[in-house]
């Protein structure tokens, strides 16, 4: 596939989704998270915002220190003190980037930075050239962009590339916009500004209406080549666009969607593991890709057409992102014939039919009491129909069934 369509993948794990209420992590856990960020493939790592705290700035040195494939970024506003806080905080890495950003949006203009038009394309100009001393890879970030009136974003964008600015990022930081917008949005702006052939155009999607990841899908089919998005989703409010989403999105649907990027797809369920580890913040057990009912199945017509043939309900392989094979049919009340003596035979048991009959109704029987059936008690189940107890006298072997593999196995 052509170099046109590679899309370079920006990780915010480490800037957007550490600042999110619950994902703090300190200077070491960082750096163990982005050592595995780099083991994953992401092009870009954005380490840290160094002017907002010590830690920041150590954590942004040590990444930029330590993890020498991809490219380091450091978030920076476009005031003086934060690009050369930025600048100091990046010098040990072998390719840094600063990354600088201020409001476009009337609305953020006005009410939150008092600023006019006029003096934002200003202070956006001088913090490029100011972030062109410590490194040629600049990159700009509008926020708000999506809400922000498009002619003047496209004269300050004009303005920031002559600068030297190599890569436009136009965040949709409120999670505002729908797909067909983005998509449209991005085609416009290009074809607006003169020199946009010159620079890298990057999406920032926020999920604030769960529309992030579709959203970056449609930055890309509108021309973006950058993605920013973060592990399992996280950053401010309801997060950033998924990662994993994201990637497999890409390889899944190439018919469709015919880019590609750098990621590791095996190593997505441990890089999400590890960070929830991290952070003590549980990944949402159906959560696409990564969640451990991704490629679980109970129901069992389910469980039956997976067995015959994985792909009448699975549209990508456990193993090509990770997660394992092995814990996919979930045996409980929903279970089928089928399911629960293929758990059994995996188990090591040959079964006879009447025993698969057994088995099968202690297992619906106990599935009643519990979420699910673990290996542990499908084994306590085999074992109670070879070897029945004893009936006391008087009872029947329905009593026994349900006295036996009720509430007590
Ligand atoms: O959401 C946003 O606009 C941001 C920028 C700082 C890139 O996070
Ligand atoms: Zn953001």
């Amino acid at each position: 596939m052509s170099d046109a369509n590679r899309i370079i993948v920006f990780d915010t794990t480490l800037r957007d989704g550490e600042q999110a209420p619950g994902f703090s992590m300190d200077v070491p856990t960082k750096l163990r998270m982005a050592h595995a960020l780099d083991a994953l493939g992401v092009d870009v790592i954005e380490a840290g915002f160094p002017i907002a705290s010590p830690a920041d700035s150590e954590a942004v040195q040590e990444i930029a220190a330590g993890v020498r494939r991809p490219v380091i970024a450091a978030l920076a506003r476009t005031r003086r003190a934060d690009i050369e806080e930025a600048g100091r905080a990046l010098a040990p890495a072998e390719r840094p980037r600063i990354h600088t950003f201020l409001a476009t949006s009337d609305l953020h203009l006005a009410a939150k930075l008092r600023m006019s038009r006029e003096e934002c394309l200003e202070a956006a100009v001088e913090a490029v050239k100011l972030a062109r001393r410590f490194t040629d890879d600049v990159e700009f970030s509008a926020e708000d962009a999506t809400r922000s009136d498009r002619g003047f974003l496209c004269r300050l964008i004009e303005a920031v590339i002559r600068e030297g600015c190599t890569t436009i990022n136009l965040p949709d930081t409120v999670g505002y916009a729908t797909p067909d917008e983005m998509r449209e949005f991005f085609v416009e702006i290009m074809s607006r500004v003169p020199s946009s052939g010159r620079a890298v155009f990057s999406a920032h999607c926020h999920n604030d209406l769960g529309l992030a990841v579709a959203n970056s899908l449609a930055a890309i089919q509108g021309g973006v080549r950058q993605v920013e998005c973060a592990m399992n989703g996280i950053g401010e409010r309801a997060g950033n666009a998924s990662l994993e989403e994201l990637v497999m999105a890409l390889r899944i649907r190439q018919d469709r969607l015919p880019y590609h990027t750098g990621i590791k797809s095996e190593a997505l369920f441990q890089t999400s593991q590890l960070l929830s580890e991290a952070t003590g913040e549980p990944v949402q057990c159906n959560k696409a890709i990564v969640g451990r009912n991704a490629f679980a199945h109970e129901a069992g017509i389910h469980q039956d057409g997976v067995l015959k043939d994985a792909r009448t309900y699975e549209i990508m392989r456990p193993e090509d992102v990770g997660q394992s094979v092995s814990s996919r049919l979930v045996l409980g009340r929903h279970s089928g014939r089928h399911a629960v003596h293929a758990r059994c035979q995996a188990l090591g048991f040959t079964l006879a039919p009447d025993e698969v009959d057994q088995v099968y109704r202690a297992v619906i029987t106990l599935g009643e009491h519990r979420k699910a059936i673990a290996d542990g008690d499908l084994r306590r189940i085999v074992d109670r129909v070879r070897t029945p107890p004893a009936p006391p006298s008087g009872a029947t072997t329905a009593h026994v069934e349900a006295v036996g593999y009720g509430h007590g196995v």
